[in-house]
C-alpha cells in the first residue's frame, strides 16, 4: 500500500505499492547544494532502519506516503483491478521505478538516488504494521470466506505482525516470510497496543490507507509522517487531510526534498527530535 507495499495482484502482476520510513531526517541545506555519496549513504543506509541500542523509543510512522498534489492517497472506485482505485497508481510514479520496489515484486534492477532512498526507508525496519481494511483488500462488508489474503500473494512485503483494523472479525492468516495478518475490531488503541508489543524496539508503520492514516494522525499517535506529494491532480479519491489540521497537531517540516517525480515531505511532532539530532 506507500503502506505499502506493493500489491502484487492475484494475477501475479505487480500492481501498485503502498506503502511506509524510518528516520534519518536529513534536509538539504541551501537551494543548490547536490547531496554527496556520504549523504546518500545515510539517507539510505541500513543503519538508519535497524532498531540500535541508542535508539530510546520506537516511533510510529507513516512512510512512503503517496498523495496527489490535490490531497488523495487513492483514487476512486477501488478493485481487484484498481487496488488504488481509478488512476491511483499515477501517485506512486516515484516509486515504481525504484530499485526497492524492483525487489519487491521479485525483477532485478531499478532506478537508485533519493526516490529509492525514501521508498528504502519506507519498507525496511519496521517490527509491525497497521493497515486498514480497504487497504488489505477490495472485499467489503461480512468476509463471504476466507480466500482473500491480500493483494501480495503467499509472500507479503510486511515480514513482520501487520494489524488490519476492520469491523468484520477473522482469525489471523500466517503468511510465508514473516508476516501474519491480525484482524482487529476493538478500535485503533488495541491495534497500536498489539503492533508496540510485536515491534519490540523497532518503529511501527501505518500503512494506510488514508481512513487509517487519518485515524492515528488525529489521536496523535504518529511521530513522523512523510509524503510523496506527486505532481499530478486527481480531483477526487480518498482524501488524506479532511479534517486534519497538522498545525494544530504539532506536526513541523522537517525535511523537504525535490526530485523529478515527486517532492518528499516529512513532518515530526514538534519537540521530538529527528534521528540526525539524536
Ligand atoms: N497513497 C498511499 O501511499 C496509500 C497507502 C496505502 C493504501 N492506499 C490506498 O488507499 C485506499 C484505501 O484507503 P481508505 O481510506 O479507503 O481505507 P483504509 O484506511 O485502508 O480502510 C478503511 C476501512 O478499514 C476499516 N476500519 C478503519 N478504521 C477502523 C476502526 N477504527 N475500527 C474498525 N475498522 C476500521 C473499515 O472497514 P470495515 O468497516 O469494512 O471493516 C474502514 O472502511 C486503497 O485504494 C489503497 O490501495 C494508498
Amino acid at each position: 500500500m506507500p503502506t505499502l507495499l506493493h500489491p502484487v495482484g492475484q494475477r501475479g502482476v505487480a500492481l501498485e505499492i503502498e506503502s511506509p520510513a524510518t528516520t534519518p531526517v536529513l534536509a538539504l541545506r541551501g537551494r543548490d547544494r547536490r547531496p554527496d555519496e556520504a549523504w546518500l549513504a545515510k539517507l539510505i543506509g541500513p543503519s538508519s532502519q535497524a532498531a540500535s541500542p541508542e535508539k530510546l523509543m520506537p516511533r510510529v510512522k507513516v512512510a512512503g506516503f503517496s498523495v496527489s498534489l490535490d490531497g488523495f492517497a487513492a483514487g476512486t472506485a477501488q478493485s481487484l483491478d484498481h487496488p488504488l482505485g481509478l488512476r491511483g497508481g499515477e501517485i506512486f510514479q516515484w516509486f515504481f521505478p525504484t530499485r526497492t520496489f524492483c525487489q519487491m515484486v521479485g525483477k532485478d534492477g531499478g532506478e537508485t538516488g533519493l526516490d529509492d532512498g525514501f521508498a528504502q526507508r519506507a519498507m525496511e525496519g519496521f517490527g509491525a504494521f497497521i493497515l486498514g481494511r480497504n487497504m488489505f483488500g477490495p472485499v467489503r462488508g461480512e468476509w463471504p470466506d476466507d480466500q482473500w489474503k491480500g493483494w501480495w500473494g503467499e509472500n507479503p512485503p510486511y515480514h513482520a505482525p501487520t494489524f488490519v483494523l476492520t469491523h468484520y472479525p477473522r482469525p489471523p492468516i500466517e503468511m510465508l516470510g514473516g508476516t501474519t495478518f491480525h484482524f482487529v475490531s476493538d478500535g485503533i488503541e488495541n491495534a497500536l497496543r498489539r503492533a508496540r508489543e510485536a515491534a519490540g524496539a523497532k518503529d511501527i508503520k501505518i500503512g494506510g490507507g488514508a481512513d487509517t492514516v487519518r485515524q492515528y494522525v488525529k489521536a496523535g499517535h504518529v511521530d513522523e509522517i512523510h509524503l510523496a506529494i506527486a505532481p499530478v491532480a486527481l480531483g477526487q479519491g480518498e482524501s488524506l487531510y479532511s479534517g486534519l489540521d497538522l498545525c494544530a497537531l504539532g506536526y513541523r517540516t522537517v525535511e523537504h526534498v525535490p526530485t523529478s517525480r515527486a517532492t518528499h515531505i516529512v513532518l515530526a511532532k514538534r519537540g521530538m527530535k529527528t534521528q540526525d539530532e539524536e
